[in-house]
């Protein structure tokens, strides 16, 4: 089966090619970050317009890259939610045009399903066994953060999740406290890279508690206090001690939850996803937990970390293999469905 899918949620607009079990054919996207950076976040009537303008040279641009034909396209999966409404809606539309004049099967696909199955999409550096046995796995982004445990496809337990800023928020936000553009967590990431981790205390929130919940607002409002008191010159001067030293906050606040989650449910697969698991030194400190209690750890490549059409792509096919259809009534929601997760 081939499947064409479309990726609009946020700023992002990216149309696949994704052909069963998981093999990706074609990805094409066409990234907003330029039009947005000088608004410091996602402006969304911005960000649909220019899905509008995008999507449709992708999905040409895919094609001819794959060397497919219509003919050979046998359904269409597109992301109908959780997002910015006036975006998703970009995309939905031109999934159910097109399935109606190229009379086609369509699925709606859960964006954080697409997260969730991204570390299993084939790639040249590796990926996780298909179709994956049960796994647990942390779902970090800019509008997410959250811990699942995966029973098996359409068996979705949320085991923990962020109480308020997603921790690629706070990445952005310490960036644009410190002078870097939008988005911030890559350039962040950078300068830790030259920093002092121990330079500056950040809170680690809930870090001795059981629960499995995240919360980053206090590390922001901690990052805010110490920054309005130093000179636009100081901050510059101790930049990547402050960059070093928040982002370990947040990687010990992930790991402290990925860790418990592990020991409490036993399971051996782990998966990092969504586009906070780029960061070099989670996906490090990630590594050596892993080794050191002999779990199997996979993340996926940078290009399938952050947003992407090939990860719906998958996602699409497995909700069509597992009986789910969508007609012409899809419409777009700014939320998940209830039933897309249990909550543990
Ligand atoms: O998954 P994604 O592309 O979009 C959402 O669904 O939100 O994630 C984007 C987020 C942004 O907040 C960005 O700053 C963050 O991922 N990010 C990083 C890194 N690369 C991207 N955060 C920390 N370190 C990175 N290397
Ligand atoms: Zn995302």
């Amino acid at each position: 089966m081939i499947v064409l899918a479309f990726e609009t949620s946020c700023d992002d607009t990216s149309v696949a090619l994704v052909q069963s079990p998981n093999k990706v054919l074609a990805v094409r996207s066409a990234s907003q970050d330029q039009l947005h950076e000088p608004f410091g976040g996602v402006v969304p009537e911005i960000a649909s317009r220019n899905h509008t303008l995008s999507i449709l040279p992708l999905v040409e641009a895919c094609l001819s890259e794959a060397n497919i034909s219509v003919d050979q396209i046998d359904l269409l999966a597109v992301t109908s939610r959780p997002g910015l409404i006036g975006a998703l809606m970009v995309g939905v539309v031109t999934a159910k045009t097109l399935a109606l004049a190229w009379n086609k099967p369509l699925v709606g696909v859960n964006h954080l399903v697409g997260h969730l199955y991204a570390p299993f999409l084939q790639s040249e550096s590796g990926q996780g066994p298909f179709p994956p046995p049960e796994f647990l796995a942390l779902t970090i982004s800019g509008g997410h953060s959250a811990l699942y445990r995966v029973a098996k496809f359409d068996h979705f337990e949320l085991l923990g999740e962020t109480v308020d800023d997603a921790a690629g928020e706070a990445f952005d936000k310490l960036a644009k406290m410190v002078g870097f553009g939008y988005p911030g967590g890559i350039h962040v990431d950078r300068a830790a890279q030259t920093g002092n981790a121990e330079a500056f205390k950040f809170p680690r929130p809930f870090i001795l508690e059981e629960r499995l919940d995240f919360s980053f607002s206090g590390l922001k409002s901690s990052a805010h206090r110490l920054i309005s008191q130093m000179s636009p010159e100081d901050v510059l001067k101790n930049r990547a001690d402050i960059c070093a030293s928040f982002q370990e906050a947040v990687v010990d606040s992930l790991l402290a939850k990925l860790q418990a989650a592990q020991k409490k449910t036993g399971i051996q697969l782990v998966v990092l996803t969504g586009g906070v698991s780029a960061n070099s030194r989670l996906r490090q400190r990630a590594q050596e937990w892993a080794q050191s209690v002999g779990v199997n750890l996979i993340t996926p490549p940078l290009k399938y970390c952050t947003d992407n059409a090939a990860m719906i792509g998958l996602a699409g096919l497995l909700y069509f293999q597992n009986g789910r259809r969508d007609d012409q009534s899809l419409s777009p929601l700014p939320g998940s469905l209830p039933h897309d997760f249990i909550r543990a």
